[in-house]
């Protein structure tokens, strides 16, 4: 099976899944613990229903949101995934030019295989770059000086990575940055030779950013990501460090990791302009709640003070329409993009955002609706229908909660 056979995210996950050496695979695809709030993510979503209206004259869409100081085409931008080239040889270069083909936002992680610098002269198309703070703090604020320079138009903090999730499929197959086959994982990189061979061939693997002032992920220090979260992040950090950042770069910036309505609300008091509604893709908190889930009582807090931007669990265009009902300004993906990109590089990319935007689109229309604007909770069901016809309660009600 090739690119153009694959049609949807599942489609390119089972794809991925043929490409790369297992170690590789697992990192991706997998979550924290037992994986059940990296399943939740999207089963999330299954709990709310949408309700379409017809012959609205959809003759012209309009797919537009602004989110991070940026009009996009649509409302679905790019996750920061950090080590973008262990998946493909092009890694984040491949991802940032399918990002400005689609008109939209693509987001570079600390722990990116390309630089800050490459990335932003790479392509004219809007970029977010997404800080860790590291214990070497001077670090943090050369990232927010190096982003300026580079014209980057947002940044964002990630707050759920203190320490690493237990990802005990990283421990079962012995994955270390840079990879290295293992006993166990052997079999499978040399029955991978065409990754292998375009890894060890090709460009080498770094961690471009830090690679001057942190002597890990490198050949002459592997590590896991678990040791490299746990020994180089700062657990010291609050929100004084927060503030301290956002008047630092002074445009556009979001705190990542949002999930309680007490933490949307520090973030808007603390200056942010965006929060990115997360749990990090169910790959730390196992058994915590879903983007999705807690997205209703966040936007009655904030919407309207600050962007909100819902993060993890998105596989199909209803998704998005769905977080745009409940009130979100935008969507991003991650593995929705990594399965693609693993499975063909720029073009699997590119393939996977052109069936997003397509289903996004389809859908669209239809509900029965000609923008995002015309999204609202009027047209979304939750709950059981027998159980609302019962008690002939309305569709959708927040005053439920
Ligand atoms: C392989 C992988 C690497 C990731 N690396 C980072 C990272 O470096 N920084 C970060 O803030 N989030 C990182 N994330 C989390 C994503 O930004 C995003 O929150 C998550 O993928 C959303 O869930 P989804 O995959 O269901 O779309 C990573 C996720 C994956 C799958």
């Amino acid at each position: 099976m090739g690119i153009e056979r694959c049609n949807n995210t599942e489609d390119f996950r089972r794809l991925a899944k043929r490409r790369l050496p297992a170690p590789l695979f697992h990192y991706i695809d997998g979550g924290a613990d037992d994986e059940a709030t990296l399943r939740r993510n999207t089963e999330a979503f299954d709990e709310v229903r949408l309700i379409p209206n017809s012959l609205a004259d959809l003759s012209e869409l309009d797919l537009s949101t602004t989110v991070l100081g940026e009009k996009i085409d649509w409302p679905v931008f790019l996750s920061p995934t950090g080590m973008s080239r262990l998946f493909h040889h092009d890694g984040e270069r491949a991802v940032a030019r399918a990002a400005e083909k689609f008109g939209t936002i693509y987001s570079l992680s600390s722990l990116s295989t390309v630089s800050i610098e490459e990335i932003g002269a790479l392509t004219a198309g809007p970029k977010c770059f997404q800080i860790y703070i590291h214990k070497d703090r001077a670090l943090t604020y050369e990232f927010v000086e190096r982003c300026k320079a580079a014209k980057y138009s947002s940044l964002c903090l990630t707050v759920d990575t203190l320490v690493a999730g237990n990802r005990e499929r990283d421990l079962v197959t012995g994955m270390v940055m840079p990879p290295k086959p293992t006993l166990s994982s052997l079999w499978s990189f040399a029955t991978h030779w065409d990754w292998s061979f375009n890894f060890l061939l090709r460009e080498k693997f770094r961690l471009a950013n830090v690679a001057t002032s942190v002597n890990a992920g490198n050949d002459s220090n592997l590590i896991s990501v678990i040791d490299y979260i746990n020994s180089q992040f700062d657990r010291s950090i609050t929100w004084k460090d927060a503030e301290a950042l956002i008047s630092a770069w002074g445009g556009p910036f979001a705190i990542k990791g949002v999930m309680s309505v007490e933490d949307a609300i520090r973030a808007r008091d603390a200056g942010a302009s965006a929060i990115m509604v997360s749990n990090h893709g169910g790959r730390q908190l196992d058994g915590s709640t879903a983007p999705f889930d807690m997205l209703q009582r966040i936007c009655d807090a904030v919407g309207g003070d600050i962007e909100i931007i819902l993060d993890g669990g998105i596989r199909r265009g209803t998704h998005v329409l769905k977080a745009m009902a409940m009130g979100a300004t935008a969507c991003m993906m991650g593995r929705g993009y990594l399965y693609a990109l693993a499975a063909g590089g720029q073009k699997g990319v590119e393939r996977a955002l052109q069936r997003m935007r397509d289903e996004v689109e389809r859908d669209m229309v239809l509900m029965g609706a000609a923008n995002l604007g015309e999204l609202d909770r009027t047209r979304l069901q939750r709950g059981s229908p027998l159980q609302d016809a019962k008690s002939g309660s309305s569709d959708f009600s927040i005053a439920a909660e």
